[in-house]
């Protein structure tokens, strides 16, 4: 029997046996490339999606552990932000910070801290590399991915102000 998955607002129906990781259901059924395989052991963080507003390493998830939470991918996070310019604010601060070097990391990277700025919109430095910390950069863009979250936090609290002093 087909599991029902809903993936970046849209409804599926995967054929895949529920026991299957969750990663291989977004990369190889739905074609959602953005979550990557890394490791596939739970121990570099390529592969973390939101489920149900959490970052989870989907590369451990088995389908049928999903159940009726929602799954977002970096593919969903513009729409998750209401991204006028097609680009979540962190997607935009990556850019700004230039914090991406192989990038193959990075996709992991913007899910924790999407789940991270969701419940504190004023992280310190420390509350950044403790949400970051199960995510594995080799290239040495660290510094770099730090400060385009805090780049990112300050833009979404300008926008929040903006919004809630405007009529
Ligand atoms: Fe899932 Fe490495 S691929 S944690």
């Amino acid at each position: 029997m087909p599991t029902k998955l809903c993936v970046n607002g849209t409804t599926h129906y995967s054929e895949s046996s529920p026991s299957t990781p969750l990663l291989y259901v977004l990369r190889n059924e739905l074609g959602l490339r953005a979550a990557k395989f890394g490791c596939g052991l739970e121990q570099c963080g390529a592969c973390a999606v939101l489920v149900g507003g959490e970052s989870i390493l989907s590369c451990g998830l088995p389908l049928s552990a999903v159940g009726e939470r929602e799954v977002v991918t970096v593919e969903g996070l513009p729409a998750l932000a209401g991204a006028a310019d097609g680009l979540h604010p962190l997607q935009r601060a990556f850019l700004e910070e230039n914090a991406a070097q192989c990038a193959y990391c990075v996709p992991g990277i913007l899910i924790a801290a999407t789940a991270l700025l969701a419940w504190n919109d004023a992280p310190d430095r420390a509350t950044i590399q403790r949400a970051l910390a199960p995510h594995l950069c080799r290239c040495g863009a660290h510094p770099r991915i730090l400060r385009a979250v805090e780049r990112a936090a300050d833009q979404l609290r300008d926008s929040d102000d903006k919004r809630q002093t405007t009529p």
